[in-house]
């Protein structure tokens, strides 16, 4: 990818992405109080969202990975979920909450959920760093969201195009060049 094929618009500051981040560990905090979490980091994109959200809690928390791929180098959904890491330890009875940075269409959601369910968790919640409404295709619960986006391609802060810019420290939106 040559850098002059794109531009950056800036969108949500570190700042807003701070604070919207406590906001989120509060609630998490009070609705898991006196239970131990597994927290799952649905790689790649995630990464960043999660180490933040679980610095910002004050539960026990386990970590477990989930690497999951649907967009391959492209800018909308295949449709088509493939898991490329598996977790390594069991969920069965455990309090599950999965870290998106960002549930789009909903597929890879949805996929996730089902995923998971199979193992039998005590109970299954999302946190969502971004959510699209309005690019919603399939009918998935969110417990807790960050931001609420137009349908807008967003980078940085662990969200990636064709691989680049997960290293932003803010989020933009990404204008490709005609
Ligand atoms: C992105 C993102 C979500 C998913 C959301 O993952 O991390 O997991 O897309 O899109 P959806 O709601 O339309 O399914 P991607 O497949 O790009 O992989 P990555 O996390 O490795 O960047």
């Amino acid at each position: 990818m040559n850098p002059m094929d794109y531009t950056i618009e800036k969108f949500i500051s570190e700042k807003e992405i701070k604070d919207k981040i406590a906001k989120l560990a509060d609630q998490i905090n009070a609705d898991f109080d006196g239970k131990e979490i597994v927290a799952i980091c649905t790689l790649k994109g995630s990464f960043v969202f999660f180490s933040d959200l679980i610095r910002s809690l004050a539960l026990p928390v386990r970590c477990e990975f989930l690497g999951l791929s649907s967009y391959g180098n492209q800018t909308t959904t295949s449709g088509e979920v493939k898991v490329t890491l598996d977790l390594n330890s069991q969920i069965e009875g455990k309090h599950v909450l999965i870290v998106e940075d960002i549930v789009d269409s909903g597929i890879t959601l949805q996929f996730i959920l089902k995923y998971l369910e199979a193992r039998n968790p005590a109970s299954i919640s999302t946190a969502a760093l971004l959510s699209k409404p309005d690019a919603l295709k399939v009918d998935v619960d969110v417990e807790y969201v960050g931001f609420e986006i137009q349908n807008q391609f967003v980078v940085g802060y662990g969200l990636d195009y064709a691989e680049s810019l997960r290293g932003l420290p803010y989020i933009g939106i990404l204008h490709l060049e005609e």
